[in-house]
């Protein structure tokens, strides 16, 4: 089970749960009307029965990404973009929706089509934000901030949740954007990327690669814990700190590169894509399916600990009680029965029954079916 490099990732996998004092259903994008309507039966307008994920593209080579049909196009007043500069650039060549508001199943389509992502990382990251930040009823996520409310009428129907909710998905040690203690958690920050580049002319010859990646991530979480009195990598994010480290070098790097040129991103494309949100001109895809492979190595440069500053800067404290090192199909248990169930503790009609939905395609993304890994049911099972 979990091929998905949750073995290449494996190494801190600490859960999110209790450690993430949420308060339930309204910051996750759910309007109180919404609820009532959800007990109901009627999920309200809007609602939706998720369908199944999309499986991986028939062809699964490189191509031309930046095409005529996905123009670039700056965002308009009231599109969202976040703190994922894939997703961002996804929504501003229309892989996404335009407006940065898009089902699970568009996001899962949209990262295997325009950057040739693995289908089951496609899927497995995609249902944990999805049932992190998203609205379960209408089975809409944001790529950025929650959207506001529009009146009782679609065409948006009510608050969806989004992915730069932080403590979530969304954490602190980010490369382009800053610890939300500082503030914006979410938008690209010009003197992160400087460090970005300074690092890559230092460690890489003027290129990201995976010594300049391995190198500033642990520079970022050496930075945070020496300013950051709030400063967390507890559970899940210690997970993705090295996930996101990897992506610049596994799938912001044009397919059509071999040899010495590969896994080099040179720094105009880096800026096109965390700044601009923007394809490099004529970018082709990653050669094949491709995600997190290299963390490992990433990681094992400077190996770190899940922890968090516990009374000011400079308090660093290990804490792996959320979750085992290697044991993925802990992980998928606790997320589902202490973090989902700790977001939603009592569901009822159409939220539980897609809740249900939903927990069942990310079971199903981790290799579903292992007898060595039973899935769980927090909700029951119909
Ligand atoms: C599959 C759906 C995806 C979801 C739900 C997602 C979600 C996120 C989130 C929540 C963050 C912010 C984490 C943080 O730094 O605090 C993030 C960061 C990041 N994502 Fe994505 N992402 C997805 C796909 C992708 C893809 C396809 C790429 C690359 C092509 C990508 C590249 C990155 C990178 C490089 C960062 C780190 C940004 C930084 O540290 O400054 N992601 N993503």
């Amino acid at each position: 089970m979990v091929h998905i490099s949750l073995t290449s990732l494996a190494f801190g996998v600490a859960i999110f749960s209790s450690a993430l004092a949420f308060p339930t259903y309204e910051p996750l994008g759910l309007s109180e009307r919404q609820l009532t309507e959800a007990a109901s039966n009627k999920g309200g307008p809007g609602a939706k029965v998720p369908p199944p994920p999309p499986g991986p593209p028939s062809f699964t080579g490189t191509k031309l990404v930046d095409d005529a049909k996905h123009p670039w196009q700056p965002t308009r007043p009231g599109d969202i973009r976040g703190p994922c500069p894939g997703l961002n650039t996804l929504a501003s060549h229309g892989y996404l929706p335009r407006d940065g508001v898009a089902s699970p199943e568009q996001i899962i389509k949209a990262v295997q089509e325009g950057f040739n992502m693995e289908s089951e990382l496609a899927r497995f990251t995609t249902y944990i934000a999805h049932l992190l930040d998203g609205n379960p009823i209408t089975d809409l996520l944001s790529i950025g901030g929650k959207t506001p409310r529009t009146g009782p009428d679609p065409p948006r129907p009510a608050i969806v949740g989004g992915i730069s909710n932080h403590g979530t998905f969304e954490g602190d040690g980010s490369m382009t954007r800053a610890d939300a203690f500082f503030g914006d958690n979410s938008a690209f920050n010009p003197a992160l990327f400087e460090e970005f580049k300074g690092f890559s002319n230092r460690f890489g010859g003027g290129f990201y690669n995976l010594t300049v990646a391995a190198e500033l991530r642990f520079h970022r979480i050496q930075e945070s814990i020496a300013n950051n009195p709030q400063f967390s990598i507890v559970g899940f994010r210690h997970l993705t700190l090295y996930a996101e480290a990897a992506f610049p070098v596994t799938l912001f790097v044009d397919g059509r590169k071999t040899g010495a040129q590969a896994g080099h991103l040179d720094m105009r494309s880096a800026e096109s894509f965390f700044k601009d949100m923007r394809f490099p001109k004529g970018f082709f895809r990653a050669a094949q399916p491709s995600g997190t492979d290299p963390s490992q190595e990433i990681f094992e440069a400077h190996p770190t600990v899940p922890g968090r500053n516990v009374a000011g800067v400079n308090t660093f404290t290990p804490d792996t009680s959320l979750g085992s090192f290697t044991d993925s199909c802990a992980f998928y248990t606790q997320f589902a029965n202490k973090t989902i169930k700790g977001l939603y503790p009592n569901p009822t009609g159409v939220l539980r029954r897609n809740l249900n939905i939903n927990l069942n395609f990310f079971y199903q993304s981790l290799g579903g079916g292992s007898e060595s890994c039973p899935q769980v049911f927090p909700y029951g099972q119909n």
